[in-house]
């Protein structure tokens, strides 16, 4: 769980290095599963710059998330060869079959579905991930059975 003591030691341990935001975002990320609001001001204090600089870049990047994600998380891809490739139709697939919208969680907590902006596997298009896994190829079959693992 969200531990401040353990987000203070992460923000101490890169505040001097180069360029310190993205890595303590990153490694706050990794340990708690998102960025707690909490830990925005945290940030901004010991980096000595502002919450709002710090908030910025939390929301420009999609990879940040700002509240905790559900047991799995199904990663579509949504940039341009996969979205040529039917990217769009299997998005709407996977918010009908879950009842929630692309970044949200399903009420249970079992589900959150969230975009992700190219996975490297244009080739073999459209791209998904269900937690560390890559899926390619992906259709409304393979697309079902992702999401009825993630479910289960
Ligand atoms: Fe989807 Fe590259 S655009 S993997």
């Amino acid at each position: 769980p969200w531990n401040p003591d353990r987000a203070a030691d992460i923000i101490a341990e890169f505040a001097g290095i180069e360029g310190p935001a993205m890595p303590i975002l990153h490694e706050i990320q990794h340990t708690f599963g998102f960025v707690p609001d909490a830990v925005i001001p945290m940030i901004a204090d010991a980096l000595n710059t502002s919450r709002a600089e710090v908030f910025g870049t939390v929301s420009f990047y999609h990879d940040f998330r700002r509240e905790l994600p559900g047991r799995h998380v199904v990663k579509l891809c949504r940039a341009e060869a996969c979205q040529a490739a039917g990217g769009d139709r299997l998005m709407e697939r996977a918010e009908q079959r879950l009842g929630v919208k692309l970044g949200e969680t399903t009420p249970d907590r079992r589900v959150t579905i969230e975009p992700i902006y190219c996975l490297g596997l244009c080739a073999t298009a459209p791209s998904a991930m269900l937690d560390d896994r890559m899926i390619a190829r992906l259709d409304e079959q393979k697309l079902d059975a992702l999401l009825t693992e993630a479910q289960a």
